[in-house]
């Protein structure tokens, strides 16, 4: 696992895009892509850049149980907000939150997976060390499946709502094993509330409790992080 520590967001976006451009360089067919606060100075650097995305396919990690992709608060809305407007992918993929049959839906995202292997996937790390919504105690070997927010990630996200009764109480997510599955990965962290969990990830145990200490075992991984969140890092 290579960290590498910048000293700002700014230089967070140009030293993730760098990699990410190198990847599409090397010719990487399929970005794997994730929301949050994290990645997106990267996707400011892929709108601002002069690289064309229109024949490559994008698969991101997520997306809520029960929200349109017109919500606000969907990660469809998100990644159309922050970069597909701007750069379209020739086909982007993301879990269909409003499927009937959600465990269908979960297979249906697997084969989308096998059919377009992940070349360069972005990732975020939560406080407690999870990757995607895989929280501590999701098994290693995990693919696409539904995930039961916990009362605080609900009570969290109520402020983006109308009332606590409209947030999702679920999501799809793709699997440890998914992740792991991509030929290179990236992940992005700012500021001091990720510094333990970068801590853990990078020099702790590979345990399911911190599910992104698995990263240990991928050959191909880079550690973006900035001063704050690499601060406990020894
Ligand atoms: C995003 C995702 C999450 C975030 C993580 C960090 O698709 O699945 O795992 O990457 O929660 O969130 P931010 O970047 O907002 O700190």
């Amino acid at each position: 696992m290579k960290v590498i520590v910048v000293k700002n967001a700014s230089e967070l976006g140009k030293q993730a895009f760098d990699l990410l451009a190198k990847a599409v360089d090397e010719g990487a067919k399929t970005l794997g892509l994730a929301t949050g606060s994290s990645p997106v100075e990267l996707y400011q650097e892929m709108v601002a850049s002069q690289l064309d995305f229109s024949q490559m396919t994008s698969v991101n990690l997520d997306e809520y149980v029960g929200l349109s992709p017109e919500n606000p608060q969907s990660y469809h809305y998100f990644m159309n907000q922050h970069l597909f407007q701007y750069k379209p992918f020739k086909q982007s993929y993301l879990p269909d939150g409003q499927a009937k049959d959600i465990q269908a839906e979960c297979g249906r995202y697997n084969q989308i997976l096998a059919d377009n292997p992940v070349d360069l996937q972005v990732l975020g790390i939560g406080q407690n060390g999870h990757i995607a919504f895989n929280e501590p105690g999701t098994p290693f070997d995990s693919v696409t499946h539904e995930v039961a927010l916990t009362e605080s990630t609900i009570k969290a996200n109520a402020r983006f709502f109308d009332s606590i009764d409209d947030v999702p109480k679920s999501a799809i997510c793709m699997g440890i094993a998914n992740i792991m599955a991509a030929k290179e990965i990236v992940l992005l962290a700012k500021g001091e509330s990720k510094a333990k969990a970068i801590k853990a990830m990078v020099e702790g145990p590979v345990t399911t409790d911190v599910p992104a200490s698995i990263l240990q075992k991928h050959p191909h991984v880079t550690v973006i992080a900035d001063q704050a969140a690499a601060s406990l890092l020894k």
